[in-house]
């Protein structure tokens, strides 16, 4: 019995081939719908190309095998004389039993179609929040995870600084974001994630949306306490007035770094390496478009490494590289829990021993957990057995700390800590401003790019460790803590400072 002719052979018309079908025709539905409702999407959202473009067709290839395994199936079942049922199912509505499974079945399907957009709606949404972003490559993205959420930034979200609207970044984010999954899939990223200048957007696009640089700040006071590596842990502080500054003509103020850096000259620079990290030639444009350029008179780098360098606009993020995962040097966090007495200033060289025990490179986390407790504890059981009995308690309490300090800045699986990941907002522990400040960044003119240490902060007041304070308002000469004759006028600080 023929009901009529069929478009396609038919070893297609078989349980098997059919199911595929429907699998195909839904992934395929659902696919158009993600694209069409991604593009109509203010925010779009950077890994739903995951499902988008890896998980639904994976699916979507699934039907169309088993489409072709039901026809081959159903081919051989036919040499072999085992004719397939040609036709459909009779239903029959005034079967009782019938109808009530047709209804069943209709409105099961109709839950269930519902259930799947909204189930397939809310994987969409998920894949925009932060926790996707930092613990679905849980290992992977555990380091900028964990600094990011003590950051000042900790309720910004990834996909703000990330990705953000506009077609352009949309696509590239996509593509990087599938990528992602791929290597994290196949174990082949990097340890640590290089940093993704390249794939981040321009900063007038996410810094500048939120802080307005024609609006920018008068002086920031910082001040800061430092304990010594000696037995007494003698403690000093020193207080600086950034010249934070910034403006506009209109507004007034028109001062300061962020003034001279961003808005009154556009200044563009040449690298020697990706991170950025050695930058020997520096040309500077004037609102008047004077045009300025410095040359590194240092005598071990030719014209011909420059020529071959990377050139790159200046903006926030080359001094602001570190807005939200920031991994600090561990003199910083001892002098800051130290100065909170979290960690005890009476316990002899604690500042040191603190400092060694986090320095030692542990090859895992466990490990280093364990080892600055033996370090911490041997070293006074060794040296001050009495003080080890009478202080437990004190020691303890500033095993403890290490331990906090070690698991906020230390990521050994992804050899991710302040090292592999320089500051360079500073001068102390990466060469950040010395990049080009050094003093020996000259014109053809003789204009130098200031090393004075009164031109991007006020050193306004020195507390020495016997309470001794030098204060001016103009500024005083700096005192380098310990003896170190002038060496800190003609070498840089991180030459010193983040020496291994
Ligand atoms: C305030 C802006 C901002 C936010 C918010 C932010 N990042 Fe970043 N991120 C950056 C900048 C800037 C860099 C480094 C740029 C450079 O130095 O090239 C970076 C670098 C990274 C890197 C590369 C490795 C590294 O440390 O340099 C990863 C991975 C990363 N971010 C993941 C995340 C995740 C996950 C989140 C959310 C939990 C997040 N980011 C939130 C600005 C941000
Ligand atoms: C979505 C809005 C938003 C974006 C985008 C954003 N920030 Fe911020 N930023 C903030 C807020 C809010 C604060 C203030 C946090 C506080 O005071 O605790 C802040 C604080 C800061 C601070 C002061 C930190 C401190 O130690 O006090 C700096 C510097 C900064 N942002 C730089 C950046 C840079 C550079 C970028 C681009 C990579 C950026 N921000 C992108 C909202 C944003
Ligand atoms: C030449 C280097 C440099 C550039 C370029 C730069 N900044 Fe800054 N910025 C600084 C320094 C230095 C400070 C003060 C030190 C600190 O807060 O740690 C600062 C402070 C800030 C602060 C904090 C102000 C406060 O009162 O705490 C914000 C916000 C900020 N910058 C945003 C930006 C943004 C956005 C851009 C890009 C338009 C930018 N900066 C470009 C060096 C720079
Ligand atoms: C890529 C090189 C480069 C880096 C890195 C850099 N600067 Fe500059 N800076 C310059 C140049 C070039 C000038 C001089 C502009 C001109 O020609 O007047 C300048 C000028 C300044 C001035 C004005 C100085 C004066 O004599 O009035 C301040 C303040 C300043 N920078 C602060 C900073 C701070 C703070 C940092 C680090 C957070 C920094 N700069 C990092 C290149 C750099
Ligand atoms: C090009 C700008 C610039 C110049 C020149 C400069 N500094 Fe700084 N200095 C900075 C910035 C930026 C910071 C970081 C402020 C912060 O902690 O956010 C800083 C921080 C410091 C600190 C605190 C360090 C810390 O992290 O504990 C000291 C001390 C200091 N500077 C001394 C000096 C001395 C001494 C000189 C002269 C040799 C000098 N600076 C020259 C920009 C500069
Ligand atoms: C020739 C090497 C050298 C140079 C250059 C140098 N320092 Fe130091 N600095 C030291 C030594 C050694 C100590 C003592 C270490 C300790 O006590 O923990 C020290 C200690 C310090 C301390 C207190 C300890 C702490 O908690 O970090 C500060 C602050 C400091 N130096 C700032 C600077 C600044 C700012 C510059 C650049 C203007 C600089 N130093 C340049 C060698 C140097």
């Amino acid at each position: 019995m023929k009901i009529r002719k069929r478009k396609y052979p038919d070893i297609f018309y078989n349980p098997i081939s059919f199911m595929g079908a429907a699998l195909a025709s839904i992934s395929f539905g659902i696919i158009i719908f993600l694209i069409i409702f991604e593009a109509l999407e203010k925010n779009p959202k950077p890994y739903v190309g995951i499902v988008t473009f890896v998980v639904l067709p994976a699916v979507l290839i699934i039907g169309l095998l088993l489409i072709a395994f039901g026809a081959i199936r159903e081919r051989r079942r036919n040499k072999r004389g085992i004719t397939a049922r040609k036709d459909f199912p009779v239903i029959n509505l005034n079967d009782p039993k019938q109808r009530t499974a047709l209804i069943v079945f209709s409105l099961g399907t109709i839950v269930l179609l519902f259930l799947s957009t909204f189930g397939s709606f809310k994987a969409y949404e998920y894949t925009d929040s932060d926790e996707f972003c930092g613990t679905v490559c849980h290992k992977v993205m555990e380091p900028e995870y964990t600094a990011y959420q003590t950051s000042p930034h900790a309720k910004v979200g990834c996909v703000k600084c990330h990705i953000g609207s506009g077609a352009d970044w949309f696509v590239r984010a996509k593509l990087s974001g599938s990528y992602q999954v791929y290597s994290v899939l196949f174990n082949k990223y990097a340890r640590p994630i290089p940093t993704p200048i390249e794939n981040l957007r321009p900063a007038q696009q996410t810094c500048e949306q939120c802080h307005w640089p024609s609006h920018f700040y008068g002086e920031k006071k910082i001040t800061n306490t430092y304990f010594a590596s000696n037995e007494e842990n003698s403690r000093w502080s020193m207080t600086l007035l950034m010249k934070i500054g910034g403006g506009h003509d209109e507004t007034g103020v028109t001062t300061g770094i962020h003034w001279h850096m961003n808005i009154n000259n556009e200044i563009t620079y040449t690298s020697l390496d990706k991170r950025r990290m050695v930058i020997p030639y520096v040309r500077s444009v004037a609102r008047d478009g004077k045009v300025t350029e410095y040359r590194t008179t240092d005598k071990n780098i030719s014209d011909k490494m420059i020529a071959a360098g990377v050139s790159r606009r200046m903006d926030c993020i080359d001094c602001h590289n570190r807005p939200s995962h920031i991994y600090h040097n561990p003199a910083v966090s001892v002098n800051n829990f130290m100065s909170v007495d979290d960690i005890d200033t009476e316990l002899p060289y604690i500042k040191s021993t603190a400092v060694n025990a986090l320095e030692k490179g542990y090859s895992s986390k466990e490990i280093a957990l364990d080892s600055i407790k033996t370090f911490i504890e041997n070293f006074y059981e060794a040296h001050y057995p009495e003080i080890a009995r009478e202080k437990k308690g004190s020691i303890t309490q500033a095993v403890t700390t290490v331990q906090k300090i070690y698991k906020r800045n230390y990521f050994p699986y992804m050899n991710a800590n302040w090292r592999s990941f320089p500051d360079q907002i500073g001068h102390m522990y990466a060469p950040g401003c010395f990049r080009c400040h050094d003093g020996k960044h000259v014109s053809p003119e003789g204009k130098v790019i200031s090393h004075d240490c009164n031109v991007c902060h006020t050193l306004l007041a020195q507390e020495f460790s016997d309470n001794k304070i030098e204060f001016s308002l103009n500024g005083i000469e700096y005192k380098h803590p310990i003896d170190i004759g002038d060496s800190w006028k003609t070498t840089p600080c991180y030459v010193c400072h983040a020496k291994k």
